[in-house]
């Protein structure tokens, strides 16, 4: 399994982190756990989806996944073999309030706890987030996201959570990449709950934002005074193809619509004028009542940042595609002016995603955020590829181009902490093989193989030499 710490002199090239730097990995309750009807647990937005044919690569669902309610002793132990000092993973709202409402259903409340008792037994640190995108289907069909009253059940729901688990977990995050959860689950459709409506993700935007809000204050409400309060944001790191003006324009109507619209609220009280102004002829934006904004400004602990590649546009000139990977429906689209912009593949290696390999991104964006937001410290929340990994016939799964990816990544975190940036931690995505959301079970970003027929876990290569950095804090040169 993983190997023995070495005990070679260290070169000179190694990258030494801060002694207290987090090192972790990430999961996500509906990528993983399976047991989808169990212990009361009903259909989030996710089951509905998955189980619609069409929607999900090869018809894939997460009713067994990684089968981690059933094995999450062995997922801990698993955890522990890699030295990891911290595990992120989300509550699944469904099995707390099955319906979105009401009182909190012990059962579901007792498997994050002893997962956590867990954890806390083996020294790992709780990171929870309480959404990472399985809305219960009862409140979808309510409305969903669009509607304020998502905000305020979300909020009762933090409340809930805090209370029974506020005793052991320390550090929470409200939601996960809120981005996807508006422009894919509503505006290209491509995620659950699949709609296509560009003023129904815009309201889902504010909604999830002011959801954030509430949320913190809740916690804020129930937790002990040491706990930390967070937001984990995919914020776009959004590059000009050309240094035309046209080009640095089609870089600020992105920013905002991907970035701003989010950090705008939550990180400064308002939104962007430029956001507002060019989604005009979509809405005059009258959801947003007085006082929401200063509810959604909370004082945050430090900011989840997730990041996996650059995002490259132009204004439109027949050459881009209207989304980032050139699959599906645009997210903000049919906008006027935002068909207006080209997004563009970046030349060079990618990973099975298709996504394009470039630690710069991840530099640049730390700089830009530090400066953008100065006193905010910054967690790395996720960070990772998929890659097509196979078990050889021995069982081994050899990963090198995982283990470039990270350790590139890694390198472009220190080098930004050198230079005086404030990030304190670092979470590799994902602990194992798990459900792609639309992509099904088609894509493996795990460090842990996972062999989906038996649910056998094999640590790959990346696990080994991951343990071994997050044992030492080194990263080998
Ligand atoms: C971000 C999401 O939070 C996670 O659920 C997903 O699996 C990874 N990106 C990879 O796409």
């Amino acid at each position: 399994m993983v190997s023995a710490p070495s005990s070679a002199p260290r070169p000179d090239s190694a990258l030494v982190f801060p002694q207290d730097f987090l090192w972790g990995s990430a999961t996500a309750s509906y990528q993983i756990e399976g047991a989808a009807a169990e212990d009361g647990r009903t259909p989030s937005i996710w089951d509905t989806f998955s189980r619609t044919p069409g929607r999900v690569r090869n018809g894939d669902t997460g009713d067994i996944a990684t089968d981690h309610y059933h094995r999450w002793r062995e997922d801990v132990a698993l955890m522990a073999e890699l030295g990891l000092g911290a595990y992120r993973f989300s509550l699944a709202w469904t099995r707390i309030q099955p319906t979105g409402r009401g009182p909190a259903v012990q059962r579901g409340l007792d498997f994050y706890r002893q997962l956590v008792d867990e954890l806390l037994e083996k020294g790992i640190q709780p990171v929870a987030t309480l959404y990472h995108w399985d809305l219960p289907q009862e409140l979808e069909d309510a409305g969903g996201w669009p509607e304020r009253s998502t905000a305020e059940r979300f909020a009762e729901y933090a409340a809930l959570a805090a209370d029974a688990l506020g005793d052991r977990v320390k550090t929470w995050t409200t939601l996960n990449e809120p981005w996807c959860s508006a422009f894919l689950g509503y505006g290209s459709g491509v995620h659950a709950p699949g709609r296509t409506d560009p003023v129904a993700a815009l309201r889902a935007a504010h909604h999830l934002n002011l959801g954030h809000g509430l949320a913190v204050e809740a916690l804020r409400g129930a937790l002990p005074s040491d706990a930390r309060c967070s937001v984990t944001l995919n914020i776009h790191h959004v590059r000009p193809l050309t240094g035309s003006d046209a080009d640095a324009d089609a870089v600020r109507r992105i920013d905002a619509l991907a970035n701003r619209v989010f950090t705008g609220p939550m990180l400064q009280g308002a939104y962007p004028e430029d956001l507002l102004k060019d989604t005009a002829a979509l809405t005059d934006w009258s959801f947003v009542r007085d006082g929401d904004l200063a509810r959604i400004n909370q004082p945050l602990d430090f900011l989840g940042v997730n990041y996996y590649t650059p995002t490259v546009v132009s204004a439109a000139d027949g050459t881009g595609t209207h989304t980032a990977d050139g699959h599906g429906n645009s997210p903000y689209s049919p906008w006027p002016g935002a068909d207006d912009v080209a997004f563009h593949q970046p030349p060079g290696e990618r990973t099975a995603m298709g996504w394009a390999i470039d630690a710069s991104g991840l530099y640049d964006l730390l700089h830009r955020l530090a400066a953008n937001f100065p006193g905010t410290p910054m967690v790395i929340t996720e960070n990772g590829a998929a890659f097509d990994d196979y078990a050889d016939p021995d069982g081994r799964v050899n990963d090198p181009a995982r283990i470039a990816y990270v350790r590139d990544h890694l390198a472009a975190v220190h080098r930004a902490i050198g230079d005086g940036v404030d990030v304190r931690g670092y979470f590799l995505w994902s602990l194992l093989d798990n459900f792609e959301w639309s992509h099904g079970y088609s894509k493996r970003f795990g460090a842990v193989y996972v062999d989906y027929p038996t649910g056998r876990r094999i640590p790959k290569a990346s696990a080994r030499w991951y343990a071994e950095v997050a044992r030492t804090g080194v990263l080998p040169g």
